[in-house]
């Protein structure tokens, strides 16, 4: 089995709920685009995580899926980078998720805000479902079954990567306490060397009386550095820092995407439930037709009104697009009746349709060459796939499944 550097393993997903909006690009996807040059990537199509919700009318889903990866090729996210793969294609994160299932208390389920929540919103749907009950379970297997050890996620999802980290702890616990696991555990820390060893009891004692974070993380790095112990052996020492078993399900933490700065066309945050959208390749004359239909300031019926900026959503877009000087322009004009809100956002048009060529261009090229698509995510859910199986054989060996 190969070793996993968790630290610089990444994963995220996303649901094939129709076309991304400009909202998705602000937030999730630029970031994600930063993401892939300073870590190994792993993003999916949750396409199970759709039937959750959409069991009752899957119609979409296929369509969907294809759509999103291409506006994720056409945002920057790089195949020659980032791994890009759909989860139903790899199996492995449904047997994870049933052999999590059997350590995983009800009521952990039950208790995480998002299932009332979106029972609640929701309300046309029966989710009084297995499947829905256990979608943070799902989304639990779908990082831990690649060791990943940072999770971008907005900030409503927190939530599941918390009970993440809850039930790794618990599978450690009570599967990484092999017997004679101490002695185990001394004997490899002899073979990191006498000055590695003795580093290595300081700052173990250091976290583990003083609660000194950073002693776990030097603790971590020192193992990291090792070349001559086991991987059994590292899994052992990371895991000893912290007084507990093995760690063979490393705990991920979450990675908050920075809030969309991104309005939607009537001020509120941009979101397909609002009707607010701009697409993501949304055509250069729609986007036009909906900022020049956009609502302004109430107050300023007339041209020659004075408006007040605070009070109009166009504003907010001048915020994400336009330089100060632009900024200083559309106030002032504003303010002073001395521009008109169609000569306001005109500025806004441009800046949107010339952010989207280079999108529309990729796109373009994704577009008429299907098989191109097909063939990347051929090629990530096999490295997907490899990464998944891995860490199975470790599983399933530690819950006495090992037949041979
Ligand atoms: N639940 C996430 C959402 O709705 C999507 C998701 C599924 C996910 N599995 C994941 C995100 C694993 C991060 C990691 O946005
Ligand atoms: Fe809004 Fe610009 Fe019109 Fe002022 S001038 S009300 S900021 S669109």
């Amino acid at each position: 089995m190969s070793s996993v550097d968790s630290q610089q393993r990444i994963l995220s997903g996303m649901r094939p709920t129709g076309k991304l909006h400009l909202g998705h690009y602000h937030g999730v996807l630029k970031n994600w685009v930063k993401l892939q040059h300073e870590f190994e990537c792993f993003f999916f199509v949750a396409d199970w995580h759709a039937l959750t919700t959409n069991y009752d009318d899957p119609s979409g889903i296929e369509h969907s899926v294809w759509e999103m990866v291409v506006d994720w090729l056409a945002a920057g996210v790089n195949p020659g980078s980032s791994t890009l793969f759909i989860q139903s294609r790899v199996p492995e994160h449904a047997e994870l998720h049933l052999l999590l299932s059997m350590i995983t208390p009800l009521g952990w389920l039950e208790r995480i805000p998002t299932y009332k929540d979106q029972q609640e919103k929701l309300r046309e749907k029966d989710l009084a479902t297995y499947g829905f009950l256990g979608y943070p379970l799902l989304q639990s297997a779908d990082i831990l079954v690649y060791r990943a050890g940072r999770v971008p996620v907005g900030a409503d999802q927190v939530s599941h990567v918390e009970i993440t980290r809850e039930i790794a702890r618990r599978f450690n616990h009570i599967y990484g306490r092999e017997p004679g696991f101490e002695e185990q555990a001394e004997g490899a820390i002899v073979k990191m060397g006498k000055k590695n060893a003795k580093l290595y009891r300081t700052l173990k004692n250091r976290y583990q009386e003083a609660g000194d974070m950073e002693a776990l993380e030097t603790a971590r790095a020192l193992l990291k550095e090792q070349q001559n112990i086991s991987l059994g052996d590292r899994e052992r020492l990371y895991g000893y820092i912290e007084g507990g078993g093995k760690v063979i399900l490393p705990e991920p933490r979450p990675l908050l995407t920075p809030d969309s700065k991104m309005p939607g066309l009537d001020g509120q945050k941009m979101s397909k439930s609002y009707n607010n959208t701009i697409g993501l390749r949304e055509h250069p004359d729609t986007v036009s037709r909906k900022v020049r239909t956009m609502q302004t300031d109430p107050q300023r019926v007339r041209r020659t009104d004075p408006g007040e900026p605070e009070k109009c959503p166009v504003w907010g877009l001048h915020k994400v697009y336009s330089d100060e000087r632009t900024q200083m322009w559309a106030q002032n004009g504003c303010r002073s009746a001395g521009i008109g809100c169609l000569e306001c956002k005109k500025p806004l048009i441009d800046a949107i349709v010339e952010e989207q060529k280079p999108l529309h261009d990729r796109a373009a090229e994704y577009e008429s060459n299907p098989d191109l698509v097909r063939a990347i995510i051929e090629d990530g859910c096999e490295t997907a796939r490899d990464a998944a199986r891995d860490t199975l054989e470790e599983v399933r060996a530690v819950m006495g499944l090992k037949y041979r």
